[in-house]
């Protein structure tokens, strides 16, 4: 990349990254836990989980603004005020979460596969992000990944087993279910859940 290319990017990361700390500082009150969906989409998981669990903060990213305005039409239909649903990418999220606050929970339900190699980098699960989601996250935090297709779930468990602030768990037990939009579509599911040590 061009030099002068490279720091224009830079600057239109920063910037993202400042209006998402705005953005944050409004539905985070200070020290608060909350439960986190990367890559919520239409919003059904986080929405029955919001409603069987009024006590908990709930937050969903989505990078694609029709996905987040329709997960965002349910929230208010179903009066959730410990819902949130926010345009974010994963990593921008982790880099502008208020400095006090830590998620408990990650929930990452059937994340785009980028099934070509070269393409692996535009996956959720890499060391990097198990690293920052480490730092932003309680002892004990649960990570809890599912997706439908397989490569996908045997490299992230590779990845988990081999990072050392996570330890994936044996036999998964899974702490709610409910069909996301994709999950309804596929034929059979993956699970991995992992605690942050
Ligand atoms: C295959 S869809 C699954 C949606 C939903 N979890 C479900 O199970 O129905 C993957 C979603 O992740 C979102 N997504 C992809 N990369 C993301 C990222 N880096 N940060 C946040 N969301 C992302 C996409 O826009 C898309 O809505």
């Amino acid at each position: 990349m061009r030099p002068n290319r490279h720091a224009e990017q830079l600057a239109l990361v920063g910037d993202r990254r400042a209006a998402l700390r705005h953005v944050l500082a409004g539905i985070v009150p200070p020290g608060t836990p909350f439960v986190w969906e990367i890559g919520s989409g239409h919003g059904h998981f986080l929405a029955a989980y919001a409603k069987a669990h009024p006590d908990r903060l709930c937050v969903g990213i989505d990078i694609s603004s029709d996905r987040v305005a329709r997960a965002d039409r349910k929230r208010e239909r179903a009066g959730l005020g410990n819902l949130h649903f926010i345009l974010a990418d994963a990593d921008d999220f982790l880099a502008s979460m208020p400095a006090d606050s830590l998620f408990t929970t990650v929930f990452i339900l059937f994340p785009d596969p980028w099934p070509k190699r070269r393409h692996h980098k535009n996956r959720v699960v890499r060391p990097e992000f198990l690293s920052a989601a480490a730092a932003r996250s309680e002892k004990g935090a649960g990570l809890y990944f599912r997706t439908d297709y397989e490569p996908y779930f045997r490299k992230a468990e590779a990845i988990v087993r081999g990072h050392p602030d996570w330890e994936g768990q044996g036999a998964p037990s899974w702490p709610f279910e409910e069909a996301s939009v994709f999950q309804k579509r596929a034929q059979r599911h993956f699970s991995l859940e992992a605690r942050r040590r």
